[in-house]
């Protein structure tokens, strides 16, 4: 029986022996579309082939493509766990052909690895295709020789597929495998086709058309295809299975959590146990591809899968975090076709780990209250949009979770209800999320990639060189030529400007051509066309015409600097926090360096100096700094430091500097730093100059962020803090070295002083000083014996000790004091034990208050506090209480 990862190499090799290029998965998270969540077939990674606005060298390829469907046009969540086939991530594998072949090539191709490798009984197939499509019906019954009442006509949209409401999509035709009449179901377009008899495996899409944002729809250029078969679907059937959670891969991963949360695999907690292998590979792999959870787009759908995993986990009765502990039998699994997991290993572990110990935290108690907000809804009643949005917002209860737990009791949730009361935080987080999408056409410049050539890139070896200009684009549109005053982006055949990436700002500098001149703000890149947004300041540009590039020259030095102390930095948190420590975002400005790496905890000021050491250390080292050319797995082989799901060309760029003192990296055994990238670096460490930081904060949860500065900035920093502990010496007469000391002996004498002070104070008062309002006579009102005070010169918190001397003073009776505060009132009032049942020390305050412009007070019925805005009103204040006790 072959197992999952068998049937995953059989499929690509039979299409890499048919001329396909083996490609690998593209990262969850797609980068070529800023409209789709999550890369959720195999196409999306070739989006821009079929539209005809990108080629490479290859125009047939094959993939097994992670997918995940928890979010937008495919979302499966809701099912996962209760099916035999819903997955929030699956593989999907898949051929391609890019004006290449098309159905006449496609359709034999799937039919002979299905009935030949695969070994599928012929018999047992049957497929669909689009009700207009005679070609492919025809093609079905002559190649595979299908009888016509095997080949179904489909008239609806599915057969008829697209990615999103955009982009490339085409009709197309699916195999049906049928498991027999014991099994109820009915074919593709019948009544019971919901039935599990007749199960799709395979689709084959005819890419031939784009549709557009309105709705309008073209012919595409080229015929190609589009294919998917999902990895798991196949492997049930291979493997005899009807369910995709009984495969070898599914059934290991069901296995580690049973073993983990000591649950019967097939008892009635299987589909806790399916839900957590599910999510276990969604969370996982996201995270892998840079995904870190937080309440936010991307980040929040991984959150609400691993916190209905982890829901499901406690119904198991699971005490400590389990999610963690079920990574190494995941990485068992597919740590070989996804390399990215192994690499990502302690990171997901460390998240997994973190997350389920602070969701443990509310998980009791919304569950509890989700009980008792049901306990009186019958089956099929609905729980209030409010309480499920409370569940969400006081408990971290995802609506998805809510209705997961509700959905074993056959209760729903008023989702408009929710909706309603969510309506602020979503507008938020869409704002968030459209915020950060590229939404501007790029189809421009791919026009232009197309029309022109891409962009070759000098600015490695220099700063300054020739180029042509090939195009001038003014607000979106291509023009001809640029003017004084005007802005403009330029392209050109090469340049020595780099294009914003890898977190390196873009380059900013001149060009010149025979009489007209333009400043460079700006250089980013589109497509492998580099872009240079500049500001005409002299005479005309004109396409085509020949152009002297330069580059400032001080401030590519700056960012230079501080890219080769990203470097070292990344370095040497790895040797200083561990290896989980894995770069989340850098910038690399002329001015500073920023570098975000995943780390849970506040580094100590040790270990921020242990780690400046370091890189100063290497920065003195003077290494010269190797760039070389390499296939991404040769430099993985080398111990190179990638992001993770980032993904690389045939070839990369590995940046290495530094000797290691003790065991390092590298063929040497001794590279300290060994990177992927593509940035610019100084040539030798020394140039760095000097690295100093400037602190650790929060950047998201789970991520750290360092600020740094490099060279003649970090020398400025040093030398004025220098200055700054100069000038305090002389303030305090002490030497630079004894400062710290001196003013510690300082703040203890300040502390001691403050307390003689208050108690001075104090004692002031009670003898009725200079400035106390008159002593503090003794009344005797109804009865009891009233001490009123207003008193200057001491705070409220002075007041306690007051009232208790007081207290002690009159032995039986009620005091009143008001403290003026900067014109503001700070009231307190004590009641002897004796009359505490006759008044009450909190009612005088509040009353006393409301006359002092405050609000409230409290404390107990011997001693009371409150506040007021204005101490002007004290003697009405004192009166009130007069009158009270007269009452
Ligand atoms: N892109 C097609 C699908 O996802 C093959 O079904």
């Amino acid at each position: 029986m072959p197992t999952l990862n068998e049937i995953r190499s059989t499929f690509l090799n039979f299409f890499e022996s048919n001329d396909h290029a083996i490609v690998d998965s593209s990262p969850l998270v797609p980068r070529n579309d800023p409209t789709l969540m999550f890369t959720n077939s195999g196409m999306v990674q070739f989006k821009n082939l079929f539209t005809g606005v990108e080629h490479r060298d290859y125009t047939r390829a094959t993939t097994s493509q992670k997918c995940v469907r928890a979010g937008g046009k495919h979302n499966d969540l809701d099912n996962v766990g209760y099916t035999a086939r819903h997955h929030t991530f699956f593989e999907m594998l898949g051929n391609f052909s890019f004006g290449d072949y098309f159905k006449e090539q496609a359709i034999p191709y799937a039919w002979d690895l299905l009935t030949k490798e695969f070994g599928l009984d012929k018999s047992k197939l049957l497929v669909t295709v689009y009700h207009t499509d005679d070609e492919a019906a025809d093609i079905w019954k002559k190649y595979a020789g299908l009888p016509d009442d095997r080949i179904i006509r489909i008239a609806t949209d599915d057969n008829f597929w697209s990615m999103g409401a955009t982009g490339p999509c085409g009709p197309c035709t699916e195999v049906f495998y049928d498991h027999g009449p014991e099994i109820w179901g009915g074919p593709p377009g019948s009544a019971e086709e919901d039935g599990d008899r007749f199960i799709e495996i395979w689709n084959l899409v005819f890419m031939q058309n784009e549709r557009f944002e309105d709705g309008s729809q073209r012919d595409l250029d080229m015929q190609s295809i589009d294919t998917g078969m999902g990895l798991e679907r196949i492997g049930a059937l291979l493997q005899g299975k009807h369910d995709n959670y009984d495969t070898d891969l599914m059934r290991a991963l069901i296995e580690a959590s049973a073993h983990v949360t000591n649950h019967d695999p097939d008892g009635p907690g299987n589909v806790h146990h399916r839900v957590i292998a599910d999510h276990l590979r969604s969370t996982s792999f996201l995270m892998a591809d840079g995904v870190m959870p937080s309440n936010e787009g991307r980040g929040y759908v991984l959150r609400r899968i691993m916190r209905r995993a982890m829901r499901h986990a406690h119904l198991l009765g699971a005490k400590d975090p389990v999610m963690y502990r079920l990574v190494p039998a995941l990485v068992t699994q597919m740590g070989q076709a996804f390399p990215e997991l192994g690499r990502a290993q302690s990171l997901i572990e460390e998240t997994l780990k973190q997350e389920e110990t602070r969701f443990k935290q509310t998980l009791e108690r919304g569950l509890s209250m989700l009980d008792d907000a049901v306990a009186d809804l019958s089956e099929g009643g609905e729980l209030p949009g409010e309480t499920a949005f409370k569940l969400y917002d006081t408990y971290g209860f995802p609506l998805d979770l809510t209705q997961d737990a509700l959905r074993e009791k056959g209760l729903g949730v008023d989702t408009g209800g929710f909706d309603a009361a969510m309506a602020e935080q979503k507008a938020k987080a869409r704002a968030a999320w459209s915020g950060s999408g590229e939404a501007a056409d790029a189809s421009i410049w791919f026009d232009i990639a197309e029309a022109e050539g891409v962009t070759d890139f000098l600015g490695y070896d220099t700063e300054m060189a020739e180029g042509q200009i090939r195009a001038l684009v003014r607000d979106g549109a291509v023009v001809t030529e640029a003017k004084t005053g005007e802005d403009v982006q330029i392209v050109l055949n090469q340049t020595p400007f780099y294009a914003e990436s890898g977190g390196q700002v873009g380059d900013t500098g001149v060009v010149r051509t025979d009489g007209a001149r333009a400043e460079i703000t700006d250089t980013r890149k589109v497509a492998g066309v580099f872009i240079h947004f500049a500001k005409v300041t002299e005479g005309t540009l004109t396409k085509g015409d020949a152009a002297q590039l330069e580059v400032d020259h001080l401030r590519r030095s700056r960012i230079r600097a501080n890219h080769s102390a990203t470097h070292l930095l990344h370095e040497a948190l790895r040797a200083a926090l561990g290896p989980h420590v894995a770069q989340r975002g850098s910038l690399n400005a002329e001015d500073r360096l920023r570098f975000d790496f995943s780390h849970t905890k506040a580094l100590s000021l040790e270990e921020l100096k242990q780690i400046e050491d370091d890189v100063n250390a290497y920065i003195r080292q003077n290494d010269t700094v190797e760039t070389r050319i390499m296939t991404p797995d040769d430099a993985r082989a080398l111990g190179a430091q990638a992001l993770f799901g980032e993904k690389y060309g045939d070839e990369v760029r590995v940046v290495s500097m530094g000797t290691h003192a003790g065991s390092g990296k590298g063929a040497d055994g001794a590279t300290y730093s060994i990177e992927l990238c593509g940035g610019t670096h100084v040539q030798r460490t020394g140039d760095i100059g000097v690295f100093v930081t400037l602190g650790d904060s929060a950047s998201s949860a789970g991520v750290r962020r360092i600020e740094a500065l490099t060279g003649a900035d970090a020398f400025r920093y040093l030398s004025e803090q220098d200055h700054r502990v100069a000038a305090l010496a002389l303030e305090l007469k002490a030497q630079p070295g004894d400062v710290l000391d001196r003013v510690r002996g300082l703040m203890d004498e300040r502390k001691a002083l403050g307390n003689e002070v208050a108690q001075l104070r104090r004692e002031l008062a009670m003898a009725g000083g200079a400035g106390q309002g008159g002593g503090a006579a003794v009344e005797e009102i109804g009865g009891v014996r009233f001490v009123a005070q207003v008193l200057s010169g001491v705070s409220g918190k002075d007041l306690p000790a007051l009232l208790d001397e007081h207290k002690a003073r009159i032995g039986s009776g009620v005091v009143l004091l008001i403290a003026d505060t900067d014109g503001k009132a700070a009231v307190a009032a004590g009641v002897t034990d004796d009359l505490t049942s006759r008044v009450s020390a909190e009612d005088i305050v509040k009353l006393a208050v409301v006359q002092l412009g405050g609000k409230g007070g409290g404390g107990r019925p011997d001693m009371a506090r409150g506040g007021g805005r204005d101490v002007t009103n004290a003697e009405a204040a004192i009166e009130t209480v007069r009158t009270l006790l007269k009452g």
